[in-house]
């Protein structure tokens, strides 16, 4: 959700910053820009749509500098024009924001009195406008950004630049992520440590509340209260933070094909050969009650760890869509755990989620793609799923790593809670262990989804249904169709569909069931006739057993016989390659479908 980068180099830093805002790309992609300083000049270049637009812009129009900030935009205040894109520049200052001023309104019509001329609609103007009024008043450029600071309310990243000053960069963070980077003689700022990961390995993030004053010695950092502080300097591994296609058509693609190796590589984290290896000081044996929060495909993760939990552990578990939660009243409990599951570890709603129950429950645990990010750092407990970066904005190997991961911790609560013996605990990791085998067979059929995503790709609506943990796979299922085809998708509990649902069936209507051959799968089928008799367009996802049960159907795609407890990691993948293959057919952006961003750092 906008992504930031800032370089005080020893080179033309243009190229440097482009470079970054590449690999920033999947935090938003609707415009993007660049400010420098050169021999003192404070100038800047923007374009509107992907970075690749600005790169022409800046082949005819080059931005000389050793110093400049970059902006990569997902529009919340303000189309994506020329104008509302960053950096945005008033008098000596230029600013790069992600996020969200909450008193931008109030500020505006106080500076607009005050005679500021405004050139966006951007919450972000005002923030400049702020910082140039402070240096017409003579403060220093040190004094009037920190000046500025005090007076913003709400969520943002900043980096800010000034006339003048060549060796001069400030950045500050309030409830969206920044990081700084330590070069030789040169010092970076960014969104997270991708960005960075090319020019440096050496990395410090920012607290919440912590502004930074950069030059090319160093950082200093202050606190929210202005104290001068220390923060951490990490050493990323450079290598994990990598991100090519590796010959794949799309990120997507690749992250869809890698799940197998993905999935193995957390199981060696976490239930090697030489055991389970979970962190220590998980509370489930004497919780009463399991609360977890998420948003989007995460949130379907935790949908599918509730039948877990439930089933295996004997743990009542409550589920809320992060954004819901904390503006309900949940009733909290000393002997409640909170669970909060997020690939970019940096989703507001989840984060804001996971503040509002901390020291109201017993422990906050994190399933999190990225150790660094802000979820993570402030749970009791994070676990990791290993994944590696995900760029593709469609979740997809994330959502197969968050399941392992939250399998095994069901699997945990089980056994700690006497819920499950030791013997069935083992055999049950026995049937995790076996899920990136079924992962891979699960790939095979992509040829077989591609020839049926031919026809899907004409349909103006899409079906989804399951029952039981198919459930949360048919939903996830509609979220990626609709996420990267644009076509209008929506899932159903099987059982739901005659409450409603049922009118919408029609001869155009394709409607895509999940089932493997379980005890719900008789009755998944009789719903699954109803949908047939109504001339519905039926594709049949389901393993042997389930098919030669089910009969004849229109349409059927065979999916290998799996253990229960791994069907949802294995039936997630058609769900993938369905949404991959009808979006291939209709030619949309499959790695930055319309509107979206990887990571929703905004309420
Ligand atoms: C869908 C997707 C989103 C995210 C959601 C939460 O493909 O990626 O629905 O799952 O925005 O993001 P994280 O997991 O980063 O909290």
């Amino acid at each position: 959700m906008c992504g930031i980068v800032g370089v005080l180099g020893n080179h033309e830093v243009s190229p440097l910053i482009l470079d970054a805002l590449k690999r920033l790309e999947y935090r938003g992609y609707d415009s993007a820009g660049i400010a420098t300083v050169n021999r003192g000049h404070l100038d800047r270049r923007r374009a509107v749509g992907k970075l690749i637009n600005l790169s022409d812009v800046m082949v005819h129009d080059t931005l000389p500098g050793r110093s400049g900030i970059g902006h990569t935009r997902w529009a919340t205040h303000g189309a994506a024009t020329v104008e509302n894109a960053h950096p945005h520049q008033v008098g000596r200052v230029a600013v790069v924001h992600n996020g969200i001023i909450e008193n931008y309104r109030a500020l505006r019509d106080e500076l607009g009195t005050a005679g500021a001329q405004f050139s966006s609609e951007t919450d972000t103007e005002t923030i400049v406008q702020l910082t140039s009024s402070y240096l017409d008043q003579g403060m220093t450029p040190v004094q009037a950004a920190r000046a500025t600071l005090k007076r913003l309310e709400g969520a943002f990243a900043l980096a800010f630049l000034f006339e003048g000053e060549d060796d001069l960069m400030i950045g500050a963070r309030r409830g969206s992520p920044l990081a700084i980077g330590h070069g030789d003689g040169e010092m970076f700022l960014g969104s997270d440590a991708i960005a960075l990961a090319p020019m440096t390995d050496r990395i410090t993030y920012l607290e919440d509340g912590d502004w930074a004053v950069i030059t090319r010695a160093g950082a200093q950092i202050f606190d929210a209260d202005d104290r001068q502080t220390n923060r951490r300097l990490q050493h990323i591994n450079v290598e994990a933070a990598r991100v090519d296609k590796s010959g794949h058509r799309h990120f997507m693609a690749k992250e869809i094909a890698e799940q197998p190796a993905v999935l193995r590589a957390a199981l060696e984290q976490y239930a090697g050969p030489a055991g389970i290896a979970l962190p220590e000081g998980l509370e489930f044996a004497r919780a009463d009650r399991l609360i977890m929060v998420a948003c989007g495909t995460a949130f379907y993760a935790c949908q599918v760890a509730k039948y877990w939990f439930e089933k295996y552990a004997g743990l009542s578990v409550e589920l809320d869509i992060a954004s819901e939660f904390r503006y309900r009243e949940p009733v909290l409990g000393p002997d409640n755990l909170a669970l909060f599951v997020s690939q970019s570890g940096e989703t507001a709603d989840t984060l804001a989620a996971l503040r509002h129950v901390q020291g109201r429950v017993a422990q906050v645990m994190s399933v999190v793609n990225v150790p660094t990010s802000s979820i993570a750092r402030e749970s009791d407990i994070a676990l990791p799923i290993h994944a590696g970066p995900e760029i593709g904005v469609a979740s997809t190997k994330a959502f197969t790593a968050q399941l392992q991961v939250l399998a095994l911790l069901a699997l945990h609560a089980g056994l700690a809670r006497g819920h499950i013996t030791a013997a069935e605990h083992a055999e049950l990791v026995a049937q995790l262990r076996s899920a990136p085998g079924f992962v891979a067979k699960a790939l095979d059929r992509e040829d077989e989804i591609r020839r049926i995503t031919e026809t899907l790709s004409r349909a103006r609506d899409v079906l989804f249904l399951g029952r039981g943990v198919m459930y949360p796979i048919a939903l996830e299922g509609a979220l990626k169709l609709k996420e990267i085809s644009y076509i209008h998708a929506e899932a159903y509990a099987a059982g739901e569909l005659k409450h409603g649902p049922i009118a919408l069936i029609d001869e155009d209507l394709p409607v895509i069931v999940f089932a493997r051959h379980d005890d719900l799968f008789e009755k998944t089928i009789s719903n699954m006739q109803e949908v047939m008799a109504r001339q519905g367009q039926v594709l049949l996802i389901s393993d042997a057993p389930g098919l030669a049960a089910a009969g004849t159907v229109p349409r059927s795609l065979q999916m290998p016989t799996v253990p229960e407890l791994i069907a949802p990691i294995v039936y997630a993948v058609p769900a993938q390659l369905i949404a991959y293959h009808t979006a291939l057919h209709l030619g949309t952006d499959v790695d930055q479908p319309r509107n979206l961003a990887k990571s929703v750092t905004v309420e």
